[in-house]
């Protein structure tokens, strides 16, 4: 009996160890290991604000809303991007009513253009999917598209915030 006991002790332990490993038990290799996403993550004062992805500088926003966008963004937004997000409160992803008061609309479009890469290489991606669970996936939304969605946050926040 006890050496059936200490058996099936040894055998747990086993099982355990690579747990162990991965939790950061042998740094001098994790160290190795992260060393070229330490540059990876190396971000630009732009795209720690704006995010990483294709838009890679500041777009011209008018304070009027393009009306014509507005509707091509909400007509994009039905399809694409409700099934996972509410205005108000989370769902499979964060509430996104209030997103243009939260974040800068390159920012939003990087997310919208490049999602895994914005999950894997920046801080707010990163936090959001330790948050959330889910990598949002490409939607396979044109740069005019995430523009256009833009564009139908930015109406939809101002009609109701
Ligand atoms: C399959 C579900 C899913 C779909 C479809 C989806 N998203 Fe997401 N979205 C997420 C999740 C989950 C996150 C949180 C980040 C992560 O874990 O990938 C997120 C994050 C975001 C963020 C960042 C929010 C913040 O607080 O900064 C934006 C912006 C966004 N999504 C916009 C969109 C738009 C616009 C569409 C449609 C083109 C869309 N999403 C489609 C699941 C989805």
């Amino acid at each position: 009996m006890n050496t059936l006991k200490s058996l099936l002790i040894t055998l747990s332990l086993l099982l355990l160890m690579p747990i162990f490993y991965a939790c950061g038990g042998d740094e001098s290799s994790e160290r190795q290991r992260s060393e070229p996403q330490a540059e990876e993550t190396a971000l630009s004062e732009f795209e720690l604000e704006h995010g990483i992805g294709p838009v890679t500088e500041r777009i011209e926003i008018s304070d009027d809303l393009d009306l014509a966008k507005v509707e091509k963004g909400r007509n994009i937004y039905e399809m694409k991007c409700e099934m996972c997000h509410n205005y108000q409160g989370r769902m499979v992803g964060p509430e996104l009513g209030n997103i243009m008061d939260r974040r800068s609309p390159e920012f939003v479009m990087n997310f919208i253009l490049n999602p895994s890469g914005m999950v894997r290489d920046h801080p707010v991606g990163q936090e959001l999917l330790r948050e959330y669970m889910t990598v949002m996936p490409f939607q396979n939304v044109q740069k005019d598209e995430a523009r256009a969605i833009v564009e139908y946050l930015r109406y939809y926040y101002e009609e109701n915030y």
